[in-house]
């Protein structure tokens, strides 16, 4: 070695691994040992007791040794989440979408031209999501640059990696004077810089997203510049489609087509792209978002609330198409990926039987639409993040480090685990549907830890 050079310092995490490589498949690697170079990624996974394995352990410069109670788990991609809305959580879901965004969401938002305010709201919510596992987000920022290049300074100080987006809105009918860009010059001004201002920052964990708010809320031309925008920056586009029967409806009365083609149209349907909720989209939509390499954020909680109907998660997974799961903080009123995970199957079984009693048990619902939670998990990490093309959602050599541990031994109130009863595939389904931040005991993200008791 050349003198004076450091050697490089690998960590290896020893400890069984669960994840979900495929929708509904289960893969237990029982006291693994997870070698991370110190660029964060992953360089090999070793099973036990081969040489191998303990050549890693001797040669590494730092062992973590999760006890028998814990597993390892792949880091949550939260693909939809609205930061600015964090107040708010648990609160105002009584009314219909259109209401809610101008009685409760938009008066909130608009507070976020005091920077001062912003940075009091990040400095809570990042470190509350990293203690759920969320290892990385797709965030939704406000219309003001100051507020939304401090959410991208707090996630790269905290070590949260996230993709974070200037909301972009100029219509003059579908947002409120007191909360809107002056025009679509200037919407595309401000999210340019934006863009610039979030790259400037150098982080290799976070990375700026165009984001118009959702067509009602913009104007052509200023979707139109979006699009260009994006083709010309590369950045990823978030947006929200066809959630409601509201927004689905209004594509169709304005162009006569498609929130996802009308979209398309403006250059917003692009590799990478995120559609939030997707819930009304056509069969034709579906292919055109899978052609594209752009996905779906499935947001379950959330579209229990404002969607009209159940996005059809197995049909799109069937067809291909990308799909993560959402939290929509706080249309959905639970900041955890693994409680969304347990809603996105309580769904999934509501769209298969039907709700209304009324009608015949075999005319009520659509049958072959249920889900696991192996599934709602794979979708909840390996799906967000082939969705968004970065190497995580896996334990596997390539892959960053991005990763959560859940202690599953007996305490009040946390996780009950039943010797001789609970197999691993058991435990696991019991992690998704019930583990939250008193059982998540570490959390990493490409190496570095962000989390823990
Ligand atoms: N459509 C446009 N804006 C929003 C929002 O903030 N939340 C949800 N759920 N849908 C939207
Ligand atoms: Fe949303």
């Amino acid at each position: 070695m050349v003198r004076g050079a450091v050697a490089p310092v690998t960590h290896v995490v020893t400890g069984t691994v669960m994840q979900a490589p495929a929708p509904g498949t289960l893969e237990v690697m029982r006291d693994a040992v997870v070698v991370v170079g110190d660029d964060g990624t992953i360089e090999a996974v070793h099973t036990a007791g081969g040489r191998e394995a303990e050549a890693a352990v001797a040669a590494a410069g730092k062992v973590t040794r999760l006890a028998g109670s814990q597993r390892l788990l792949p880091g949550l991609v939260d693909t939809h989440i609205h930061a600015p809305q964090w107040p708010q959580l648990g609160t105002g879901l009584d009314i219909p979408l259109d209401r809610w965004l101008f009685e409760y969401t938009f008066p909130l938002e608009a507070r976020y031209a005091d920077t001062g305010f912003a940075r009091n709201v990040w400095s809570r919510m990042v470190p509350a999501l990293l203690a759920h596992g969320t290892t990385t987000a797709v965030y939704y920022g406000t219309v003001h640059e100051d507020a939304t290049l401090a959410l991208a300074e707090e996630c790269a100080s905290r070590g949260q990696r996230a993709f974070v987006g200037r909301v972009a809105m100029d219509h003059p009918e579908g947002t409120p004077a007191w909360y809107r860009d002056e025009s679509a010059a200037a919407g595309l001004a401000a999210s340019a810089r934006s863009v610039e201002a979030v790259r400037s920052l150098g982080s290799p964990l976070v990375k700026p997203v165009v984001t118009p708010r959702f067509a009602p809320a913009c104007t052509d031309d200023l979707l139109r510049a979006l699009g260009e925008l994006a083709a010309g920056t590369g950045a990823h586009v978030q947006t929200h489609c066809s959630e409601s029967d509201w927004e689905h409806g209004h594509a169709l009365a304005r162009y006569g087509t498609t929130d996802t083609e009308a979209l398309a149209s403006f250059g917003l349907v692009r590799r990478g792209t995120v559609l939030a909720h997707g819930d009304h989209v056509t069969d034709p939509d579906l292919e055109r978002i899978r052609a594209a390499g752009a996905g779906i954020a499935h947001c379950p909680l959330s579209n229990s609330y404002f969607a009209n109907a159940v996005f059809p998660l197995r049909r799109a997974l069937a067809r291909g198409v990308h799909v993560g799961l959402g939290s929509d903080v706080a249309g959905g009123a639970h900041p955890g990926l693994l409680a969304q995970c347990g809603h996105a199957v309580t769904v999934s079984r509501m769209l298969e039987d039907g709700v209304d009693p009324s009608h015949p048990a075999d005319r009520r619902g659509v049958p072959g639409s249920r889900i696991d939670a192996l599934t709602a998990f794979h979708v909840a990490t390996k799906g967000g993040a082939d969705l968004l093309g970065i190497d995580a959602g896996l334990i596997a050599p390539g892959m960053s480090f991005d990763a959560f541990v859940v202690d599953c031994e007996q305490r009040p109130g946390g996780l009950d685990y039943w010797e001789g009863i609970d197999d691993e595939e058991r435990l696991f389904e019991k992690i998704v549907r019930l583990a939250g931040p008193a059982d998540i005991t570490d959390v990493w993200v490409a190496g570095r830890r962000v989390s823990g008791d």
